[in-house]
């Protein structure tokens, strides 16, 4: 999609304030500036992005743009990992109060006594921590390469935080390795029960069953695929099946009711992340004019995070997707 010309179907029906969609596209120009969003951000936000995608996908994107300022639409932890990858980039904060608490469930401290008790094993850190916990990792993944990056580690013995589902479903794809798993969660994929997704099931028995690896495992199980939210989006528009029941964020539904007129979606509607949803269009709008909040890390910080991050890049993805491109920037 070129949004140099505003679809004015679309904007209507979709973009609450066109005055702000013009602003920011014109700001962003004017600054050199390229825009960031994960799956999770509302539709109008998506539409301003240059880039959507999930945090492998957007992580690769941050480090290889060529503008000199990035507005990341997505929580603090994508916005910061954006700027380790990117140290002499300019990396802004769409919002930084949209932080996720998954990302605080652990501390560095916490991290560096699990590593003490366990000296031989290596550190698996997701993406959802924060840059002070990326110091301590071996490696860092995200929930396209998860179990790609622990099967391939040499250790036997490994420290995966923070995220109790994915460590879960890590352990049952690597049983060959002992899996120390850290107690954090999503509180978005983990409200999601068992008996809600059986009940779509019911009303719809044809439908496929995919499921986000941060939902808690008796929803794991029933899935037909385990996805990241870029995964997803691409199974569902490339897959011949037309009946899916999708077990993650909303609005991941809402592009692929959008994207796939013809085929049909069943979402856990409760499954809504407030936190990224904190990001507005106005929000967007001032950073661009004000090119804050900027994200600040300590030098040490970033040059002690960023290889545990490019071996996650390294690693690549395991599963389906790449970001989409929304826009000629
Ligand atoms: P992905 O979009 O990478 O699947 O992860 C979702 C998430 O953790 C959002 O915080």
């Amino acid at each position: 999609m070129d949004c140099r010309g505003i679809n004015p179907e679309l904007v209507d029906e979709d973009i609450p304030d066109l005055r702000a969609v013009e602003k920011i596209l014109a700001l962003k120009k004017e600054r050199n500036a390229v825009i960031l969003a994960h799956n999770y951000q509302s539709p109008e936000i998506q539409f301003v992005a240059d880039y959507v995608g999930d945090t492998l996908s957007l992580s690769m994107i941050a480090r290889d743009a060529e503008q000199p300022v990035i507005v990341f639409c997505g929580p603090d932890f994508m916005v910061e990992t954006a700027k380790i990858l990117a140290p002499h980039k300019t990396v802004l904060y769409a919002n930084d109060k949209a932080k996720c608490p998954m990302a605080a469930m652990i501390t560095p401290e916490e991290l560096r006594t699990l590593k003490k008790n366990h000296p031989y094993a290596k550190v698996v850190g997701y993406i959802n921590t924060t840059a002070e916990c990326k110091c301590e990792m071996d490696v860092c993944c995200a929930s396209a390469n998860a179990v790609k990056i622990v099967r391939s580690l040499e250790a036997e013995e490994v420290i995966f935080v923070p995220d109790q589902n994915l460590g879960d479903y890590v352990r049952k794809m690597v049983p060959e390795k002992t899996i120390l798993i850290w107690s954090g969660f999503c509180s978005v994929h983990n409200m999601i029960q068992k008996q809600d997704v059986l009940s779509l099931a019911q009303v719809h028995p044809a439908a496929r069953i995919i499921v986000h690896p941060e939902c808690k495992p008796e929803v794991v199980e029933m899935a037909d695929m385990v996805l990241s939210t870029g995964g997803m989006i691409t199974l569902a528009a490339s897959s011949k099946d037309r009946e899916f029941i999708v077990a993650t964020e909303l609005e991941v539904v809402n592009r692929m009711v959008e994207d796939n007129p013809d085929k049909e979606f069943y979402a856990v509607e409760k499954a809504y992340c407030r936190t990224q949803k904190k990001v507005k269009l106005e929000n967007v709008l001032n950073t661009l004019e004000t090119l804050s909040p900027a994200v600040s890390l300590a030098r040490d910080v970033i040059d002690k995070a960023r290889l545990p991050i490019e071996r996650m890049l390294a690693a690549g993805r395991a599963d389906l997707a790449t970001a989409e491109v929304k826009h000629d920037t």
